[in-house]
């Protein structure tokens, strides 16, 4: 979602912007634009629709600028076009504003104090520049013009603001929505994301919600809303640059597939100790052992792998479990239990309708945990614990080795806790040896991908719709395969349960769809593959994917079988490179689809 640069004291703020919001891309946008100013040089906004490359392309040859704001634009409020683009810019010319999140309250403000302005986009955000201008119009200094903004908007944001007539310095603001300063050498600077100035510095500070920063060359002034003054320390992100790097790859998404298996070994070295047993946070462990249910609550891809690691800690501690959609759970909030807990998996650690969860379980006084990829995200700091996935920047738009972590982390936290509650389940299980099994099946399926792109030429190349089917884990699974496919091939897929076709979704079968039938579970395999042949009945092109233990002579994809609990980790592997190659093969840019952002930092 939308992405934000700045920094002041540069000596080339363009090229800080440019490569930061090349960084940020993976985020999500339509839009993108640059203002850049300096001492001895002329102030220059550029904007424009579509990739950063138009926006590079539209740049005057040897536009430098010691001050400068960027920004890529997730479409909310008003269509791509220059027009909505950021940065948008006072009526007097003044001020350049960015802005990632959403007013709710921006046309009331209008109506009450820019009666006398002609608005030229239909973006919330002009709202907020014009209001700045005006209140230093009638007297305000540019901080408490953007105070007094603070105070009168309703919603979330992260501001980056700019003052033509002050190049020395930039003004920042947030609530909500993620923003970081960075701290660099003989210059400061702010982004969405950590990873858009790691080639410039590692020095960061967080901010927290209603915080207002005035930020120099050398100088990070922190205020909350009063205006009390906030001393914090920074932080070392030690995130190498590299890990974000592409190499041979031709699209991020396969690098990430391929890195699955390595970043189970990555979260073996992390969490198990020699003796094989695994380490967690002994005050996590008791605070988990003192729960009398677990909530997952989670949005997408980090949705379905909630789904997959919730029978890991009914199974291995004999707890309770129940998976919400955040985007419901805060508004609809089922009875609780006596004791709740509640965990937050996500890759971002920014997603805000997690965090609304988040805030409102903290009222309660409830415990939380975050696992996420970004161990210094909003959820991580904000959640009473947090622990990390390891599985390095993910930066396709489609989730895969996050969901892996994600799954992999759980089973490691399960087997943790049914040790901690002494379970016979969980002694049982050498989840070392077991996620080993799971990290080599994985080798061998992304060694096949020749063979699943040519099922994808007999099955995905140009249909319309398809449907995944299997029960227990594998209709979670399934789930998640469907999601992967519609996200970057656009093709409408469904993940059913198998056993509910016949109850209506039938009828939409008909000659040649497709049907990608899981079958990883003894216990209703031959259900699921009667579910199968139903839809073949019907005319279906049934793809049988089944692990190594029930797969039948005809069955055109084995998956080696695995520990039952951990069947997920091995059985979305073929739904990630299907979902790849359908997406190739009809000429998509399979990094970046369509309308989606990878950090969704609205509700
Ligand atoms: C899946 O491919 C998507 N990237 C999306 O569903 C994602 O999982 C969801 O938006 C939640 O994001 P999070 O894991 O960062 O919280």
């Amino acid at each position: 979602m939308c992405g934000i640069v700045g920094v002041v004291g540069a000596e080339n703020a363009t090229e800080v912007l440019l490569s930061g919001l090349k960084k940020l891309e993976y985020r999500g946008y339509d839009s993108a634009g640059i203002y850049v100013n300096s001492k001895t040089g002329t102030p220059e906004l550029i904007k424009r629709v579509g990739r950063i490359k138009n926006l590079e392309a539209a740049i005057p040859a040897g536009l430098a600028g010691t001050q400068g704001i960027g920004h890529t634009r997730w479409a909310t409020n008003g269509v791509p076009s220059v027009a909505n683009a950021h940065p948008h810019i006072s009526n007097d010319g003044r001020f350049y504003l960015v802005h990632n999140g959403v007013l709710t309250n921006a046309k009331q403000l209008a109506a009450d104090y820019l009666a006398d302005v002609t608005l030229l986009s239909d973006t919330d955000t002009e709202v907020a520049v014009q209001l700045i201008a005006k209140f230093v119009r009638d007297g305000a200094s540019v901080k408490e013009a953007l105070r007094h903004v603070m105070q009168l908007v309703e919603g979330s944001y992260a501001f980056a603001l700019a003052d033509r007539d002050d190049v020395d310095t930039l003004y920042v603001a947030k609530n909500k929505s993620p923003l970081l300063i960075a701290k660099g050498d003989g210059f400061n600077a702010i982004a969405s994301d950590a990873l858009a100035l790691l080639d410039r510095t590692h020095d960061f500070i967080e901010l927290h919600d209603e915080e207002l920063v005035v930020l120099t060359k050398d100088s990070i002034h922190i205020e909350n809303l009063a205006g009390a003054v906030q001393e914090r320390a920074s932080y070392t992100v030690d995130v190498s640059e590299g890990d974000g790097d592409l190499g041979a790859y031709p699209f991020y998404m396969l690098k990430e597939i391929d890195e699955q298996p390595a970043v189970i070994r990555r979260l073996l070295s992390s969490y198990v100790d020699d003796q094989g047993q695994v380490q967690m946070p002994a005050d996590l462990l008791k605070t988990l052992d003192g729960a009398d249910r677990l909530y997952f609550v989670a949005a997408g891809t980090s949705y379905h792998a909630s789904l997959a690691a919730a029978p890991m800690f009914e199974q291995l501690a004999g707890v309770p479990v129940s998976v919400h959609f955040a985007s419901e759970f805060g508004y609809h909030m089922p009875l609780l239990s006596k004791k709740p807990m509640f965990i937050f998996l996500t890759q971002s650690g920014e997603t805000a309708d997690i965090r609304q969860v988040l805030v409102k379980v903290k009222t309660m006084h409830l415990p939380t945990l975050t696992i996420t990829n970004v161990p210094t995200s909003t959820l991580a700091r904000e959640a009473d614990y947090a622990l990390s996935l390891h599985a390095g920047p993910e930066i396709a738009v489609a989730s895969t080795k996050a969901y892996t972590a994600q799954v992999a982390t759980s089973a490691l936290l399960a087997k943790a806790l049914g040790m901690f509650k002494g379970t016979a389940a969980a002694k049982k299980l050498d989840i070392k040896h077991e996620l080993s099994i799971v990290a080599t099946a994985q080798q061998t399926l992304v060694d096949q991908k020749d063979m699943i792109h040519e099922l994808v030429g007999k099955m995905l190349k140009t249909t319309r719709n398809a449907f995944y089917i299997g029960r227990g884990g594998d209709y979670y699974v399934a789930l998640e395969a469907a999601l992967k496919l519609k996200e970057i091939s656009y093709i409408q897929a469904e993940g059913f349960a198998a056993g509910e076709l016949k109850h209506g979704t039938i009828a939409l079968i008909e000659e040649g769809t497709p049907v990608i039938a899981l079958i990883s579970d003894p216990v209703t395999a031959a259900h699921t593959r009667a579910n199968a042949g139903e839809t073949q009945a019907r005319g279906a092109n049934v793809l049988h994917i089944a692990t190594a233990d029930l797969a039948q002579p005809d069955d055109e994809l084995v998956v080696p079988s695995v520990n039952g609990l951990l069947t997920p980790l091995a059985l979305i592997v073929p739904g990630q490179l299907l979902a790849y190659y359908a997406s190739l093969d009809r000429g998509y840019d399979v990094d970046r689809p369509r309308n989606l952002a990878k950090s969704v930092t609205v509700e």
